[in-house]
């Protein structure tokens, strides 16, 4: 089937915002909307390869968001260890090989260990990808290609500056969802997503249904791509 004419997304990307929000309507800790919010995720990317959907990026944790308080990046990097400790052979059985772009170097070692650990286990992964962002700026991410092109005396195309980025073994997004009412892409995906048809939730992350998701994948398949055509 020509691209332009599936109904299913090959590649969804979520920004998933809002946790902070969530936790301050129940006047919990910010920590605890991120413990909801992880608790969401790993049962809605299940959700998303049931339908169909090849390669989902998920933004986890931005480049710039480690300007925040340290008890928040400390809590965060404890969620991490759990999710990438506990949940690695749920991806493996699953078929789902997962792969983490961003700036690791920016992790505790023991993190960029269990990533390590986490992407090799899933590697054989056949049934999709999920590709979990994490330290992950867009901008950062195209200036470090760009100078891999520079310190090798080569000139970039589309394709190749594509294939050179953190996605580069990704198709381009066709899908991004972001949750949590803000409308901007806070430096995520920025040349991935050039024609991806943009989706905007008001609910705060946690609270992103699964059916939300469905909702989401029926409003993409009746969006006309055209990709600049006529
Ligand atoms: C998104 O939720 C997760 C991260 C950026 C780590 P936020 O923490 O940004 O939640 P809000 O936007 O403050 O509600
Ligand atoms: C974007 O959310 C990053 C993630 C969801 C990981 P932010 O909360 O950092 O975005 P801004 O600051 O509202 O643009
Ligand atoms: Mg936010």
């Amino acid at each position: 089937m020509a691209e332009a004419e599936r109904s299913v997304p090959r590649h969804v990307a979520i920004i998933m915002d809002g946790n902070g929000r969530w936790a301050k309507k129940r006047l919990l800790p910010r920590a605890m909307g991120h413990r909801a919010g992880l608790r969401r995720m790993i049962s809605l990317i299940g959700h998303i390869f049931s339908r169909g959907v090849e390669y989902c990026t998920l933004f986890a944790l931005s480049a710039e968001n480690f300007a925040r308080p340290a008890e928040e990046i400390e809590a965060l990097f404890s969620l991490f260890r759990e999710y990438f400790t506990q949940n690695v052979a749920e991806l493996e059985a699953q078929g789902i090989r997962l792969i983490v772009i961003g700036d690791r170097s920016l992790l505790p070692a023991d993190i960029q260990g269990a990533i390590s650990h986490a992407e090799e286990a899933t590697g054989r992964g056949a049934r999709g990808t999920l590709a979990l962002a994490i330290g992950y700026g867009a901008r950062q991410d195209l200036v470090c290609a760009c100078n891999k092109f520079v310190r090798e005396g080569r000139e970039a195309t589309q394709e190749t500056l594509a294939q050179s980025l953190s996605t580069g073994t990704m198709p381009e997004v066709d899908l991004l969802i972001r949750t949590g009412k803000e409308k901007r892409l806070s430096n995520f995906l920025l040349f991935e997503a050039a024609y991806a048809e943009l989706i905007f939730s008001e609910k705060l992350f946690p609270d992103f249904t699964d059916r939300d998701f469905d909702g989401a994948l029926a409003e993409y398949a009746k969006r006309e791509r055209r990709f600049g055509k006529l």
